[in-house]
């Protein structure tokens, strides 16, 4: 059975006193991405321990005049997605359940890791993000937490935020999924348009470049996806080639290749990993 509480002290009621428990924290719209959330939770859980979703669409993580009036609501199809993956609770509290009325100004700093790539064009978005999320953790008291790669700057962040800050709490990154053509599963999809829709492909095929150009270097691999998405006419954010943790890209081994571009003027991000300077 699938509790929904909304209030802090509801969610409190409901929480196992003891026992594993597994967070897996939304923004609602939830789609099979979040599903494989939920089933990878449940499924390193086993039958013992509690699964969680939190459904809140964070406003501090937005920028002024980014989409938080326009971020898409739908609590009660999440609310089913939610019953059909087995979750035990999902929290969904209002905007006053998770920050009161009074603004403390006290933040969680992503450190510089939070200015590059997504925190260029948005100032301000992994200190809300961080903030929510370590409000989410002290609320649901997990013992471990999930989140897509498809998100991966935020992933990196989230576990340095839980390791450097003593969260104890285990955090489990999980593959990205992707529609048939390629594109990531992201809940801003459906703001494309048919039109933007198909040109998206092209950031999976730019993904596949860089993946075919990395064994030559981290240089080839950015170029070679570069060149995909500017031959789709795409407005690109930043093409980037970096070491697991975001740091600089290495001359051999384990990277990652991140791209954010504007199809249609919805922003989409993704990344890949890549294997730099192996086989070819
Ligand atoms: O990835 C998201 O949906 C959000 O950034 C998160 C982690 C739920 C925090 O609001």
């Amino acid at each position: 059975m699938t509790l929904v509480v909304h209030t802090r002290a509801d969610l409190a009621e409901v929480l196992t006193p003891t026992g594993p428990r597994a967070v897996v924290m939304t923004m609602g719209a939830l789609h099979e991405g979040h599903a494989a959330l939920m089933s990878a939770a449940r499924s390193r859980l086993q039958s013992a321990g509690q699964v969680v979703v939190t459904d809140f669409v964070n406003p501090t993580q937005f920028g002024a005049g980014e989409d938080f009036d326009r971020y898409p609501r739908s609590l009660a199809a999440d609310v089913d997605l939610c019953r059909r993956n087995h979750v035990d609770v999902v929290f969904a509290p209002d905007v006053n359940a998770v920050y009161g009325q009074e603004d403390s100004g006290v933040t969680v700093d992503p450190g510089p890791r939070g200015d590059i790539l997504e925190g260029v064009t948005r100032p301000g978005h992994f200190r809300g993000v961080l903030t929510v999320v370590a409000k989410l953790m002290h609320l649901t008291r997990p013992t471990m937490a999930l989140f897509g790669e498809k998100d991966y700057q935020q992933l990196v962040l989230i576990r340095s935020m839980t390791q450097s800050l003593d969260f104890g709490v285990e955090i489990v990154g999980v593959p990205t999924v992707r529609d048939p053509d390629g594109l990531a599963m992201s809940s801003r999809n459906r703001y494309l348009s048919p039109e933007a829709r198909g040109r998206s492909a092209a950031i999976p095929a730019a993904l596949d470049a860089g993946r075919a150009g990395a064994s030559s270097g981290a240089d080839t691999a950015r170029v070679a996806a570069r060149d995909v998405l500017e031959t789709a006419g795409m407005d690109i954010h930043y093409v980037e080639v970096t070491d697991p943790d975001l740091g600089p890209a290495p001359a051999q081994g384990h990277a990652r290749l991140l791209v954010a571009v504007t199809v249609g003027g919805t922003r989409l991000i993704d990344n890949c990993a890549l294997d730099i300077g192996v086989g070819g």
